[in-house]
């Protein structure tokens, strides 16, 4: 078990209205308050971000964005920045999430640069690095991850590990009911943890949180919880339903 603050995080990608929003996120809320030790928090689409973001206020869950805009304001059609997620509530944000660097064609300095904006405005960003099935196959793993890694917080100090967190998102995990196994995460997320040190120092390094994303649910979250270096999940399809997703927050029970 991790010596961190256990985040278990919730990715509704194009998912739910409001309505549906609302009363999934209140479900969680109750689920969360009967959990200890653990955060949790939600990411909505941005048009149920105000209104999940007012369900769950009094807390304990955290509320989270999919997505952000690097620039202040301006001239950028659909786009969403900082300061309007600061304002409906968001504390975390998504940025270098497979689905946008791979069908959405993002690039590491674009990420870089998502990632510097939600830590300049005092947002947390969960920044997903992680390989497909073809480089894991082709021995290219630990360059990939440690590229996106090194690309993706180039130049930026968190000055305190609760600022950032990171995601280990194999993408042939993700959406495919094949989860890696809690020994391939865990390598994964050590050799994360040792770039994080070589970059930010040991203290830093073991304060940050490293999630593990792809395919958990009730049934594997205990075993992938119980590596030293997974300080969560971030969870897609099994968190789009409060039975589903209560199981993997009280993962302690
Ligand atoms: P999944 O998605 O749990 O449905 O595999 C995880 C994610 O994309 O964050």
């Amino acid at each position: 078990m991790s010596e961190r603050l256990p985040m278990i995080a919730g990715n509704w990608k194009m998912h739910k209205t409001r309505a549906d929003g609302v009363a999934l996120a209140e479900a969680v809320s109750c689920a969360a308050a009967e959990a200890e030790g653990v955060e949790v928090m939600i990411a909505p689409p941005f048009t149920a971000l105000s209104e999940v973001g007012r369900a769950i206020s009094a807390g304990p869950v955290m509320l989270g964005a999919q997505n952000i805009h690097p620039a202040e304001q301006g001239a950028f059609t659909g786009e969403i920045s900082a300061a309007m997620l600061k304002d409906v509530g968001v504390s975390y944000v998504l940025t270098g999430h497979s689905e946008r660097r791979h069908i959405m064609g993002e690039s590491d300095a674009f990420i870089r640069e998502k990632t510097a904006a939600a830590l300049a405005a005092g947002l947390r960003p969960v920044l997903c690095i992680g390989e497909t099935l073809e480089q894991r196959q082709t021995g290219q793993t630990s360059g990939v991850l440690t590229g996106q890694l090194e690309a993706g917080l180039a130049g930026l100090e968190p000055d305190d590990g609760q600022a950032l967190v990171i995601a280990y998102e194999p993408v042939w995990a993700i959406g495919t009911g094949q989860t890696a196994s809690p020994e391939t995460a865990q390598q994964a997320h050590a050799l994360i943890r040792s770039r994080l040190a070589a970059r930010y120092g040991n203290g830093l390094a073991k304060q940050i949180r490293i999630l593990y994303g792809g395919s958990v649910n009730g049934g594997n979250v205990k075993d992938l919880m119980a590596r030293p270096d997974i300080d969560g999940a971030l969870v897609g399809g099994a968190s789009l339903t409060a039975e589903d997703f209560s199981v993997i927050v009280r993962f302690r029970d």
